[in-house]
């Protein structure tokens, strides 16, 4: 285990709702676990070899538990199933102590939460930050159905209820989240935070560039992704700058994977572009990006990728390793 690393015990393991889990985790020997911020996550290194990352939803000021929620997705690679059907009460797991890429920007004058199904956890712990220190925010919360909404009755019996408005698939019309509208026009000081499934950010953030929201006022996490192989994915050769060495990325390797092979280890967690643990300069050559971590400006200033999924558009890409 790194020194980085924390053994925890899993406290209780609640259903939330349908087809959500709840973990809560204390520390082995019943000491104070590091201090975190909302937006915050952990990796969790699965019974089954997995790591994932699972965002924070309970107080900051806490310090004696973690508290994460975990859909059941069938269409994942395991990840999420492992904690369901192999994580019991009782049992000790290691994580990583706490990591914040979604954190609140303290310069906003109003924040609009925006959670889709369980990307409601980073999302709830920004809303009761905002609601204790008294900041001006609203929080949209759409999912499948209401036995979908996990944290229901957390949230509809807290003092920020009001700010809350729930949106659900198969409810009336009326009630439907119009992310045209909410987002039309960009608000001087409003700060835009977005969580969920793929489909859900498409819509957010396609809709908040296309309506001329600053990049800087408009903050995601993506919990997983769907890696798009495409016709296009050639080998290609990776360069190392500080010996020189080529490496030879196949067709059906990443480069992460043909490094490793060549017994150079890259950092990874993911391995699915969303958390950013293996990011790498590139300096020189043309990276096919595929991830979700990266803006669009990052991504086009072609100075850095994840090697975890991203390739090459060019033959090869001279790496800062
Ligand atoms: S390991 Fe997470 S982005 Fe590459």
């Amino acid at each position: 285990m790194n020194a980085s690393e924390l053994s925890v015990k899993v406290e209780r393991k609640s259903v939330a709702a349908l087809d959500i889990c709840t973990f809560e985790l204390v520390d082995v020997n019943g000491r104070p676990l590091p201090a975190f911020s909302a937006g915050s996550h952990i990796d969790v290194h699965l019974p089954n070899g997995l790591t994932r990352q699972y965002s924070l939803c309970n107080d900051p000021a806490e310090s004696h538990r973690y508290l994460i929620g975990v859909l059941r997705d069938p269409a994942t690679r395991g990840g999420s199933q492992a904690m369901h059907d192999l994580v019991c009460e009782g049992q000790v797991l290691r994580i990583s102590a706490p990591k914040n890429h979604f954190p609140l920007a303290h310069e906003a004058h109003r924040s609009i939460l925006l959670a889709g199904g369980i990307g409601v956890t980073p999302i709830l712990c920004m809303a009761e930050r905002l609601a204790v220190v008294g900041a001006d925010f609203e929080m949209h919360y759409a999912t499948r159905s209401r036995d979908r909404a996990a944290f229901y009755d957390r949230i509809i019996a807290s003092p920020y209820a009001p700010r809350v408005q729930f949106h659900f698939d198969d409810g009336p019309p009326g009630q439907k989240l119009d992310i045209g509208t909410l987002l039309a026009v960009p608000q001087p000081g409003a700060h835009v935070y977005v969580c969920g499934p793929k489909g859900f950010m498409d819509a957010v953030l396609g809709t908040a560039r296309a309506n001329g929201w600053p990049e800087s006022q408009v903050h995601y996490e993506f919990f997983s992704a769907e890696i798009t192989k495409s016709d296009s994915d050639e080998s290609f050769q990776v360069k190392l700058a500080s010996s020189g060495r080529v490496v030879v990325v196949p067709k059906d390797k990443t480069v992460v994977q043909a490094l490793a092979d060549a017994g150079v280890e890259v950092q990874t967690s993911c391995e699915q572009g969303v958390c950013g643990t293996c990011l790498t300069r590139v300096l020189e050559g043309e990276p096919d990006h595929k991830d979700m971590y990266l803006t669009p400006q990052e991504q086009a200033a072609n100075d850095q990728f994840t090697p975890c999924c991203s390739r090459a558009k060019s033959a090869m890409l001279v790496l800062d390793l």
